[in-house]
C-alpha cells in the first residue's frame, strides 16, 4: 500500500472521497497523516472519524513560507510518506517541499488547466462565459497550478450557473478523478515523458475519465 500524506485547508470532501475509495478497496493506499494549516478545518474531523492521524501546522506560526514548508516536510518524512496529496490545500508551496518530494506531489484544481488557475477558478469560468469547465489533477511544479496533467474531467457551464452551482457540479467529478489519479500512481502506471504524463495500459475499469 502506498503511504500518502494529505494536505488540507477546508471541508475535505476530496479527502473523504480518497478515504472512501481506500475503504472500498479501489485505491491501494494508506493515509498515514492528514495535515491542515487551519486548526478548525472540517477535513480534520473527517480524518478523525476514520481514525486517521491528524496534525495542525498553522502557517501563521512561521516567518516565511519556507519555514512553514520545512515543518510540513518534517511531518511527512517522519510518517514515511511516498506521495503528497494536496486536497483543497490553500497555500502556495516553495522549493523546500518540492525538493523533498520531486515528482511526488499531486494537486486538484477546479478548472480545466491551463484555463483559470489561481483562486476562485469556478467563479472565473462563470464570469468569463466559458461553456465548459471541469477539474484537473496534476503534479505540482514550481509554478501556480502549472505542473504535468494526470487526469481532467469536463462539465458543462449552464446559462443560469452561479459559482456555487458550477462548483458543486465540478466537485462531483473531482471526487471521481482524484482517487483514480492516485491509484494510477500507486499501481506504478504513471510515466513522465517530456513533462507529459503517460498512463500505462492496465486493468482500467474506470478508464472513461481519460
Ligand atoms: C476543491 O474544489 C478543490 O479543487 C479546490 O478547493 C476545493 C476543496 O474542497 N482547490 C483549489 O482551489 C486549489 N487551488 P474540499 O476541501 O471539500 O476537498
Amino acid at each position: 500500500k502506498l503511504p500518502i500524506g494529505v494536505l488540507v485547508s477546508g471541508s475535505g470532501s476530496n479527502l473523504q472521497s480518497i478515504i472512501d475509495s481506500i475503504e472500498q478497496g479501489r485505491l491501494d493506499a494508506e493515509i498515514k497523516v492528514v495535515i491542515s494549516n487551519i486548526h478548525d478545518a472540517f477535513a480534520l474531523k473527517r480524518a478523525q472519524n476514520h481514525s486517521i492521524p491528524t496534525l495542525v501546522i498553522s502557517h501563521e506560526n512561521f516567518e516565511t513560507r519556507e519555514a512553514f514548508d520545512e515543518a510540513i516536510v518534517r511531518a511527512l518524512k517522519s510518517n514515511r510518506i511516498e506521495l503528497v496529496v494536496m486536497a483543497g490545500f490553500m497555500r502556495i508551496i516553495t522549493h523546500v517541499l518540492l525538493d523533498a518530494y520531486p515528482g511526488k506531489i499531486m494537486n486538484i484544481h477546479p478548472a480545466l488547466l491551463p484555463s483559470f488557475p489561481g483562486m476562485h477558478a469556478q467563479r472565473q469560468a462563470v464570469d468569463y462565459g466559458a461553456k465548459f469547465s471541469g477539474c484537473t489533477v496534476h503534479f505540482v511544479d514550481s509554478g501556480v497550478d502549472s505542473g504535468p496533467i494526470i487526469i481532467q474531467a469536463v462539465v458543462p457551464v449552464l446559462d443560469d450557473d452561479t459559482e456555487e452551482t458550477l462548483s458543486a457540479r465540478i466537485l462531483k467529478e473531482e471526487h471521481r478523478i482524484y482517487p483514480q489519479a492516485i491509484q494510477y500512481f500507486a499501481s506504478g502506471r504513471i510515466r513522465l515523458n517530456n513533462r507529459r504524463v503517460m498512463i500505462a495500459e492496465g486493468q482500467c475499469e474506470m478508464s472513461t475519465a481519460l
